[in-house]
């Protein structure tokens, strides 16, 4: 057994202890070690919001044991464009958390036969694991980014395995295999492309993460049904998945001026509403769900800061002082955000603080909402259906 295998194996045994591996997928993880997937060249966070590269041939033993961690590795930045000798700003394909990789393996439900379409094949561990639980000719994947597919194609063959590797926009699904029994995306949508449900069969599952602009993090799980529509519960909210390229999240820029905006103050803690609770956040992205937000550290060494949201032409930003009970409050543009996140705040209170596992998703040929318990009772943005 080589080094890269025995640590394959420890990963392994490790997972399955924590009860992170459902027994069915063991076989398929030491059939497909990682180490056969993660590119010579990766990248590490080296803070301020920048990444560096960490190359394999410099130092073997710190990208194997990266390798065998179970955490994320970044595998491209910036889209391809900036080289490996550079610093990059933006994670753009990874191989994914073993453990969170597991635990999607689980929800999804395979058995041996089924046909797999996986959008996002990154470096193609996935599939590797998928092709091993159904069988050869039985998955598809498709990447966006024709340098990661080609990439990964090498990688499968040197693995032994051969799932199909298109490259191409995964929101379309691949309609020559379909129907699928499962569709799996390992980057994260804001709408489930409608092609993900046309090409699923009636009784078949399609397991996506799924977030709003204002909160990145769930994991939801539909079944189609046999008019055309899909309907399931969120299983997670503390998963984050890069956007599918088409549905990124634009990142806007502080405003230099704050002169002549409205003030006043709160005395709800930016931290309730975006930063201690995963499902008070899931909930209020739910009624607010293209605001953005950031937390910016006032940089004077103590816990102070301000919480921004953007939403189009709207803003707003609280300043927190630490220990504080109430902090300033400044909006502009046609939206009071922070008005309207504290509006959802309340509402998510009001219904008795519902956790994540109670909403689930509804998505039709002609609209997609969340709903509460049921699809009967939706619960988007105020004041829509
Ligand atoms: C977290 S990585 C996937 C990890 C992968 N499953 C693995 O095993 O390594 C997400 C991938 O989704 C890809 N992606 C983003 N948008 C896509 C789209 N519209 N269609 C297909 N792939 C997409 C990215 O290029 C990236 O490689």
């Amino acid at each position: 057994m080589t080094d890269a295998e025995a640590l394959n194996r420890r990963l392994v045994d490790e997972l399955a202890a924590a009860g992170a591996l459902p027994q069915e997928w063991r076989a398929p993880f030491l059939a497909a070690p990682r180490h056969l997937f993660v590119p010579r060249v990766i990248w590490e966070d080296a803070g301020g919001g920048t990444l560096t590269p960490r190359r394999r041939d410099e130092n073997p033993a710190a990208w194997l044991s990266a390798v065998y961690a179970d955490e994320a590795i970044v595998t491209q930045v910036d889209d391809g464009a900036t080289p490996d000798t550079g610093t990059g700003s933006r994670v753009t394909s990874s191989i994914s958390k073993p453990s969170i990789v597991a635990r999607m393996l689980g929800d999804l439900e395979v058995e041996r036969g089924m046909r797999v379409l996986e959008i996002g094949t990154g470096t193609g561990w996935n599939a590797a694991l998928l092709t091993h639980a159904v069988g050869e000719g039985n998955v598809t994947t498709v990447e966006v980014d024709g340098v990661l597919a080609e990439r990964a194609r090498t990688a499968l063959a040197g693995a032994g395995v051969s799932p199909l590797v298109v490259t191409g926009d995964g929101a379309g699904g691949y309609p020559p295999g379909a129907p699928y029994d499962r569709v799996i995306a390992t980057a994260s949508v804001r709408v489930v492309p409608y092609p993900w449900v046309t090409q699923t069969r009636p009784g078949g599952l399609i397991l996506s993460p799924w977030g709003t602009a204002y909160d990145n993090g769930a994991l939801v799980r539909l079944t189609v049904d046999d008019r055309g529509a899909a309907y399931g519960p969120f299983l997670d909210n503390t998963i984050a998945f890069m956007w599918v390229r088409a549905q990124r999240v634009p990142r806007p820029a502080v405003p230099a001026h704050l002169a002549g905006v409205a003030e006043s103050t709160t005395t709800l803690h930016p931290d309730a509403v975006a930063f201690d609770d995963y499902d008070a956040r899931f909930a209020v992205g739910v009624r607010v769900p293209d605001v953005v937000t950031r937390f910016e550290d006032a940089g004077d060494g103590g816990d102070d800061f301000t919480f921004w949201a953007f939403s189009g032409a709207s803003w707003a930003r609280v300043d927190v002082i630490d220990g504080a009970v109430s902090h300033r409050v400044r909006q502009h543009g046609p939206r009071a955000l922070w008005t309207e996140i504290e509006a959802a705040y309340r509402w998510w209170e009001e219904a008795g603080r519902p956790e994540t596992g109670r909403f689930g998703l509804a998505v039709t040929a002609d609209r997609q909402y969340v709903y509460l318990d049921s699809p009967g009772t939706p619960v988007g943005r105020p004041g829509s259906r």
